[in-house]
């Protein structure tokens, strides 16, 4: 299995969320391992269960402090714990800007009702008044607005006749216990699952310049220029004619750069069945840790060897600025 997934979990109080990814986290076949659960509150009991499990902890206050001052200082605890993801577990601050940017898309919070229903406070009331026959609880990655984020899982609560709101928060919290650790594996994992790898493919490859998606002998890829005459400048490979793994497929500017490449990092890069006769290169993408960010330079590289010379002398002058 690939290195497990550095959690830091914040809380406030209780900790009980918290003490559910704490006892998934001690399942061998866990993605991810908590580094460090810290509080803005010395008091707050879920700091007691982490220490007995022998988790490093740390606290906080926020009085007395702005509230920058303060995520700063939290920052600052969870990456000196090595951690690479933030996980909310009933942690009552409003976030600053800055922290929630520099944890942009690597920062969870778990919300009591089927978002986007019930932002805030008082959602099993609400839920409960309005006449719902289901309430919930939701994941979703943090973003600027308060439980605003894309939802990454949620789980529906049935509503008794004679709920209340104590009675159904005690339910959806049972079903929150199930739901985080569970939402957290999977996205912690994302890297590996072939249809996320796909969409970040297919995301950078439309964003180029007159391009459309086509499917070549069942691989999935990418032609720039119109539907009669375009031309392939990426194909997406599956384990695509036996081959090991999920690559991108993406030209380079010939044999001598597909050798050098190889030879720098045989294990991200090989010379593909059919196309790497043609100077075409295989990049592996399901090894972790991918920089999305060169495989879109690569996929602009490719695109740039075979679009019509009208969309590519733009760029030639565009360059000379
Ligand atoms: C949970 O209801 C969670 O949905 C909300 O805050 C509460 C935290 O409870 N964000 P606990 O501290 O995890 O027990």
């Amino acid at each position: 299995m690939a290195e497990k997934a550095k959690i830091a979990i914040l809380i406030s109080g209780r900790g009980s969320n918290m003490a559910a990814l704490v006892y998934a986290a001690k399942s061998p076949d866990c993605p991810f391992e908590i580094v460090l659960v810290a509080s803005n509150n010395h008091d707050a009991p879920g700091l007691t269960l982490a220490r007995a499990e022998g988790i490093a902890t740390c606290a906080h206050p926020h009085k007395g402090r702005s509230r920058e001052a303060h995520d700063a200082v939290m920052h600052e605890a969870i990456v000196e714990a090595g951690a690479e993801y933030v996980i909310l577990a009933g942690y009552m601050r409003i976030l600053s800007d800055g922290f929630v940017k520099k944890w942009s898309d690597h920062m969870l919070n778990i919300h009591p009702s089927l978002l986007p229903k019930y932002k805030g406070l008082d959602t099993y009331q609400r839920a409960i008044e309005a006449g719902d026959s289901f309430a919930g609880c939701s994941v979703h990655l943090v973003t600027a607005e308060l439980d605003d984020g894309p939802v990454l899982a949620q789980t529906e609560v049935a509503i008794l006749p004679d709920d209340d709101a104590d009675s159904l928060a005690s339910r959806i919290l049972i079903a929150e216990h199930q739901l985080y650790p569970r939402a957290l594996a999977q996205y912690v994992t994302r890297e590996f699952d072939p249809d996320w790898i796909l969409e970040q493919v297919r995301n950078r490859a439309l964003a180029l310049e007159e391009t459309h998606e086509r499917a070549s002998f069942g691989a999935p890829g990418w032609r720039v220029g119109s539907e009669t005459t375009g031309k392939y400048f990426a194909y997406f490979s599956q384990s695509h004619l036996g081959e090991a793994g999920i690559a991108l497929l993406v030209k380079t500017t010939g044999l001598d750069e597909q050798a050098a490449l190889i030879d720098a990092d045989p294990e991200r890069y090989y010379a593909p069945k059919f196309y790497g006769k043609s100077g075409w290169i295989a990049i592996r993408l399901d090894q972790g840790r991918t920089d999305w960010e060169h495989i879109a330079e690569w996929l602009f590289k490719s695109w740039c060897q075979v679009a019509p010379k009208r969309l590519t002398r733009l760029i030639a002058i565009a360059d000379q600025f």
